[in-house]
């Protein structure tokens, strides 16, 4: 674990809090008024339609985006108002993986993951390489280390991507979409990395997925499920409460239906 915490991290329950948020591109508003609170070891889960907002929603949370209105906090701190260094070491506290995983396409494995090591750490190359190791073994990639981005199966990407996100031993870790081209079962083996990867370091996870099968994997546990469209987030809840939803929309998503409100 990373030990020089800053006492935010030990002191709070809430890890992310958004009030009264919106946010526009170009005029179009993509979520309107929207208040949600993640807490320190839970793992939130965002669903709904292509387009509705899910990425812009998590971006939002891990502060790559600024709201047009309202304000979103991380461990009592409004993103917006932070300066470079304190903004820099909150971010070493949180791993991203995102949905395209963004890897260096001229860096090998070992050396995507090295990479925020080098980056935001002092260890020496002995030590980055132990932990490049270990990156690669928590994620099941073992024998490719010295292996281009591209000489890898799409499966053996997100799971790269995922070891680059855990280097830092972050507290909180976000995912967007990390079962993208994934068949039924190295998506169930995705969730149980990511319930693995949250237990060992009791991480905050929030993430977006298509997946209903994921979703429910990962709701069953400290899990809380909330639907994006229409500008706004539904915060359903477990996999029972959101199967009983009566919302016509989630009813729609969760069953796979074209006919409904919403529309594809
Ligand atoms: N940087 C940006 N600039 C302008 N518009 C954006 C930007 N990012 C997202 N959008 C718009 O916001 C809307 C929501 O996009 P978002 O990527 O959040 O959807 P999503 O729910 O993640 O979809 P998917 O399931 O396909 O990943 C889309 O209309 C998209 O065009
Ligand atoms: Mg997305």
């Amino acid at each position: 674990m990373v030990t020089n915490l800053p006492n935010t991290f030990k002191d709070h329950h809430i890890v992310i809090e958004l009030q009264d948020v919106s946010i526009s591109f170009d005029d179009e508003t993509i979520l309107k008024k929207v208040n949600l609170q993640v807490k320190s070891g839970e793992i939130f889960i965002i669903i709904g339609p292509s387009g509705g907002g899910k990425t812009v929603l998590l971006k939002l949370m891990a502060g790559v985006f600024k709201p047009t209105e309202g304000h979103v906090y991380c461990e009592g701190e409004e993103w917006i108002n932070l300066k470079t260094e304190k903004r820099r070491e909150l971010a070493k506290h949180i791993g991203v993986q995102f949905q395209k995983n963004a890897l260096f396409d001229s860096l090998t494995a070992e050396e995507n993951i090295a990479f925020p090591l080098k980056e935001h750490t002092k260890l020496d190359d002995e030590e980055i390489q132990t932990r490049v190791k270990d990156c690669l073994l928590a994620v099941n990639l073992t024998n490719v280390g010295e292996k281009l981005p591209h000489d890898l199966s799409g499966g053996m990407r997100q799971r790269l991507s995922i070891a680059r996100a855990i280097a830092l031993n972050p507290e909180i870790i976000f995912y967007d979409d990390p079962t993208a081209g994934l068949d039924p079962i190295n998506t169930d083996l995705m969730g149980d990395l990511i319930l693995n990867l949250k237990q060992q370091n009791n991480t905050t996870v929030i993430i977006a997925t298509h997946s209903m099968d994921l979703a429910y994997k990962l709701s069953s546990e400290h899990g809380r499920i909330a639907f994006v469209a229409d500008q706004e987030v539904i915060i359903t809840g477990t996999k029972k409460e959101t199967q009983e939803s009566k919302d016509p929309r989630v009813q729609q998503f969760i069953n796979g239906r074209l006919d409904g409100p919403l529309t594809f």
